[in-house]
C-alpha cells in the first residue's frame, strides 16, 4: 500500500478528469448551481494527521448527513426512549418516501430516511425551542469538528422551506398518527435548518472522528463507544437508503449521504473519511463520492469485512 497522503492525492486526480459524474440535486434551487466539476476529498487518521486533496476546503450543504449529528443529539437528550418513535431497519425505500408510513402506523423505518430525521428533531423539540436546538446542532458541530467558522446557509434553508411539499407530507402524516408532537412548521424549520449546515470536507471528517474513535474526539468523550458503535452499524445499514446494501456492498464502511454530494465514512478505529462531488446516482447519493471510497477502501484494505 503507498502512503495515505499518496493515494488520497491519486483519487482526486483520479475522480477530476472522470466523463461520469452523475446529476446534481435540482429540486433545492441553490443546490442546482454547484458546478458538477467540483471534487474533494479528507481523511483524518486516529492519529490525528489529515490528509486532503482537490476542493477540500471548499464549504458545501452537508443534507441528510447531518442526520447523523442530529441523531447523536437526540439519543443524548432522551437515550433508547427515541427507539419508540423510530426504527432501524433499512427501508429499501427512496429517502423522501411515505409508502411505508401508513401501513407502520407513522413510525419510521430508521432516523436517516427524512420521516426519520423528522421525528428525530420533533425529540429535540420535546425539550427545545427551535433557534435553542440550532443553537445546540451548530454549538455541537464547531465542537467535534474543532472548526469555530461552520454555519447554516440561510439560502439553503428558506429554499428547503419554499420548496419541501414532501417533507410537509410527511412531517402531517405522522402528526395524524401522533408521532409527530411539536407544530409541523416547527419541527420542519428545525430539520431544514440542519439541512443547510455547510461544511467542507476537512471538517466534516474531522467532525466524524467521534465516530471513528470509540465516541472519543482529541481523547475527550463526545458519546460513550458503545453508542458510538451503534451509530456506525446504523450508518452502514440504512445510510444510503435504498442504495445501502449495494454501498455495504462496495464499499463495507459505516456511512452517510446527502443530496449536496457529500458522504461521511468512517473506518473505525482507523480513520474519518468525507468525498464531495455534487453528481448523484438515482438514489441521491454522491456518484463519484461512491467510487472515490471503493477505490480508496479497495487501496487501503479498509472495508471492515
Ligand atoms: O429533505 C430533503 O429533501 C433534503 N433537505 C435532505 C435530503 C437528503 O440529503 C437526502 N439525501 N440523499
Amino acid at each position: 500500500m503507498g502512503s495515505i497522503a499518496a493515494i488520497v492525492a491519486e483519487i482526486a486526480e483520479e475522480m477530476r478528469g472522470h466523463e461520469h459524474r452523475g446529476k446534481v440535486a435540482d429540486y433545492i434551487p441553490p443546490l442546482a448551481c454547484v458546478p458538477d466539476s467540483k471534487f474533494g476529498m479528507a481523511v483524518v487518521l486516529h492519529d490525528g494527521t489529515v490528509h486532503v486533496a482537490g476542493d477540500a476546503d471548499e464549504p458545501f450543504s452537508i443534507q441528510s448527513i447531518s442526520k447523523v449529528f442530529a441523531l447523536t443529539l437526540a439519543l443524548g437528550a432522551v437515550g433508547d426512549q427515541l427507539w419508540a418513535r423510530v426504527g432501524r431497519e433499512p427501508s429499501g425505500s427512496a429517502f423522501n418516501s411515505i409508502v411505508q408510513l401508513e401501513t407502520e402506523h407513522g413510525i419510521p423505518r430508521n432516523p436517516f430516511i427524512n420521516a426519520g430525521a423528522i421525528v428525530v428533531c420533533d425529540v429535540l423539540l420535546g425539550r427545545l425551542q427551535p433557534r435553542e436546538a440550532i443553537g445546540q446542532m451548530l454549538r455541537f458541530v464547531r465542537m467535534v469538528a474543532g472548526h469555530e467558522g461552520i454555519v447554516i446557509d440561510e439560502a439553503v434553508a428558506r429554499a428547503e422551506q419554499d420548496t419541501g411539499f414532501r417533507n410537509m407530507a410527511l412531517a402531517n402524516y405522522m402528526r395524524a398518527f401522533g408521532n409527530v408532537h411539536a407544530p409541523v412548521e416547527l419541527v420542519l424549520g428545525t430539520y431544514f435548518h440542519f439541512c443547510a449546515l455547510s461544511m467542507s470536507c476537512r471538517q466534516l471528517a474531522l467532525a466524524g472522528r467521534y465516530l471513528m474513535d470509540d465516541g472519543r474526539t482529541e481523547g475527550h468523550s463526545v458519546i460513550s463507544a458503545r453508542r458510538a458503535r451503534r451509530i456506525n452499524a446504523l450508518m452502514m445499514s440504512c445510510g444510503h437508503y435504498d442504495n445501502s446494501g449495494d454501498f455495504a456492498y462496495r464499499i463495507g464502511l459505516p456511512g452517510k449521504s446527502g443530496v449536496g454530494g457529500g458522504i461521511l465514512a468512517v473506518a473505525p478505529g482507523i480513520a474519518s473519511i468525507a468525498v464531495w462531488s455534487p453528481g448523484l446516482n438515482p438514489s441521491g447519493n454522491s456518484h463519484l463520492g461512491q467510487l472515490a471510497l471503493e477505490r480508496l477502501v479497495h487501496r487501503t484494505g479498509w472495508s471492515v469485512f
